[in-house]
């Protein structure tokens, strides 16, 4: 898959590639380019953002700014491609989501700052607008992450073990519900023991211990 993700601080994701996750990802052919909003800019002074009008607090991520970083990466090419902007009032994103994103070879994530976007950037720019919570952040960025993490991890070559992204919580396999709980050495702490049906050796009863678990922390 290919990520861009737009955002005025792209150093906030030096971290973030170098998780192993991540790096094997990359390693094994997806990419996650950073693209600054200031180095397209029609205005002066790498002027990216403006006062809302009407008034109020903060300033607003401007629509031309934006268009422009769109054009300047994608010229005529932009039909047809996803693109995310990330705003707290967005569609929530869930594992679904995140599975539908893990399809598309190429996926575009535009970070907002200050007090968003200009509202024309939702409407004409991005085909849709996603939110990570019911909260406000400071920008987009740890948004794109949390996005990014969640998506790269189903790519394959991701993970060590290909298996741990496929029956986990809220996939498919576990019917959208969340995980069953995990136990692993010492079988005793301080008194606390495991479930002694995963000591026992037998994986049908294993099997059918986990779904219901599962299934009871759905209800
Ligand atoms: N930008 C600011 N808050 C956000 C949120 N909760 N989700 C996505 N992007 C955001």
């Amino acid at each position: 898959m290919r990520l861009d993700v737009f955002t005025l601080f792209p150093e906030h994701f030096d971290w973030f590639v170098t998780q192993r996750h991540i790096s094997n990802a990359l390693a094994a052919g997806s990419e996650i380019n950073l693209v600054n909003y200031r180095d397209s800019t029609p205005l002066s002074g790498g002027q990216v953002d403006d006062a809302p009008y009407g008034g109020g607090a903060g300033m607003v991520m401007r629509v031309d700014a934006v268009d422009a970083a769109l054009e300047d990466a994608y010229g005529a090419e932009r039909a047809g491609r996803r693109i995310v902007a990330l705003t707290a009032s967005g569609r929530p994103f869930d594992e679904a989501l995140a599975v539908e994103f893990s399809r598309e070879p190429e996926l575009t994530l535009l970070c907002g700052r200050y007090e968003g976007f200009d509202e024309r950037v939702v409407e004409n720019l991005a085909t849709e607008a996603v939110s990570i919570g019911r909260f406000v952040l400071a920008g987009g960025e740890l948004a794109a992450m949390v996005i990014a993490d969640a998506v790269m991890r189903k790519l394959s070559g991701s993970l060590g073990d290909a298996e741990s992204a496929v029956e986990e919580s809220f996939s498919e396999a576990l019917g959208g519900a969340p995980e069953y709980p995990h136990y692993t050495r010492p079988a005793d702490y301080r008194g606390w023991g495991v479930p002694d049906v995963l000591l026992s050796g037998d994986h049908a009863k294993v099997r059918e211990w986990r779904l219901a678990r599962s299934r009871e922390r759905a209800r």
